[in-house]
């Protein structure tokens, strides 16, 4: 094609990122991810974490920028400017984020001075062991899976990494089969439940942040054994508003260019509300979603509100 010939004329191997639009998933470790980044997972692997890195893991579409924005606005007591310094993908990197022709989440880690914020939404089997090793601090943030499918449907149509998700009815099939990248989210959300018992993990729910900001960033601040003034707690909820991050520049992803996320198709922010599912299911979607959920989260002591 047009655009093989032209990358061959400058470097007769290399990939670039128009080979990653669009592409099928691969599986590593026997999770459905993006080949770009199973190419990068040597390095991920052997990752050094350091003792003061904090962890954010979530499955995805389930409020990591929100939470990253919270966590960079305490790490800098409030300070607007400072947190506007770059992108949110760039203050807060992306572990096994690797594309052709930017800067992987590894290379962007090893130029993050400490104390650094670290996003990943890998599942707990997969991260890397230094994090455990060196006892690292980690907040996982959990929604529930309706409303985490419709965004990850929304998703995969404004994010060109992903293959084409089809119809609304057969995503809910990829999703619920566990073939959407990342895998099975009852395994993901399950997983990293169960570590809570033995790590320093803090773990929360994005209905809960929905409901009362106030009080999660209180826990968050208490878990981390930090204190700040009541007037730099409001700026915090402020400045992290669904309204205020879908302005910022900083937050909402628009300076990604178009060809790889694609905000005219749906925006990254894109409603920031709890129960918007109720807006897309067929009551016989509902049914069999319902059925399934109760399937694979039967045994556990996880639960979710699905609606505000
Ligand atoms: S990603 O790509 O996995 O890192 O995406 P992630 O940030 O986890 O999830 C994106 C969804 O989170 C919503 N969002 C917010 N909701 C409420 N308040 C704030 N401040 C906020 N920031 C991001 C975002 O709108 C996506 O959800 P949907 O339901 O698609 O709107």
């Amino acid at each position: 094609s047009g655009k093989d010939i032209e990358r061959c004329r400058d470097s007769p191997s290399a990939m670039g990122w128009e080979d990653t639009i669009r592409e099928e998933l691969s599986s590593l470790h026997g999770i459905p991810l993006y080949k770009s980044f199973i190419e990068g997972w040597p390095q991920v692997e052997a990752f050094q974490a350091r003792p003061d890195d904090l962890l954010i893991a979530t499955y995805p579409k389930s409020g990591t920028t929100w939470l990253s924005e919270i966590l960079d606005m305490i790490y800098h007591d409030g300070d607007v400017e400072k947190c506007r310094r770059d992108a949110i993908f760039n203050r807060v990197p992306f572990l096994e984020m690797k594309v052709p022709e930017m800067p992987s989440g590894i290379e962007l880690l090893e130029k993050t001075p400490s104390p650094r914020l670290v996003k990943t939404h890998l599942p707990v089997q997969l991260l890397p062991t230094s994090f455990w090793e060196k006892g690292c601090k980690v907040i996982y943030m959990a929604r529930n899976p309706k409303d985490v499918v419709i965004s990850y449907y929304y998703f995969y149509q404004m994010a060109k990494i992903h293959p084409d998700p089809g119809t609304l009815g057969e995503f809910l099939e990829t999703f619920m089969a566990g073939k959407a990248a990342y895998g099975s989210w009852y395994e993901h959300v399950q997983g990293w439940w169960e570590k809570r018992q033995e790590k320093q993990l803090l773990y929360l729910f994005y209905e809960d942040m929905k409901k009362d900001p106030r009080q999660e960033v209180q826990k968050i601040l208490r878990f981390l054994g930090k204190e700040v003034a009541e007037g730099t707690l409001a700026r915090i909820l402020h400045y992290t508003s669904f309204q205020e991050m879908k302005k910022n520049p900083a937050t909402n992803y628009e300076t990604i260019p178009t060809t790889m996320m694609d905000h005219s198709l749906s925006p990254f922010l894109r409603k920031g509300i709890s129960g918007d599912w109720k807006n897309h299911f067929t009551v016989a979607q509902n049914e069999c979603f319902d059925q399934h959920y109760r399937e694979h989260m039967a045994g556990s002591d996880l639960c979710f509100q699905m609606e505000a």
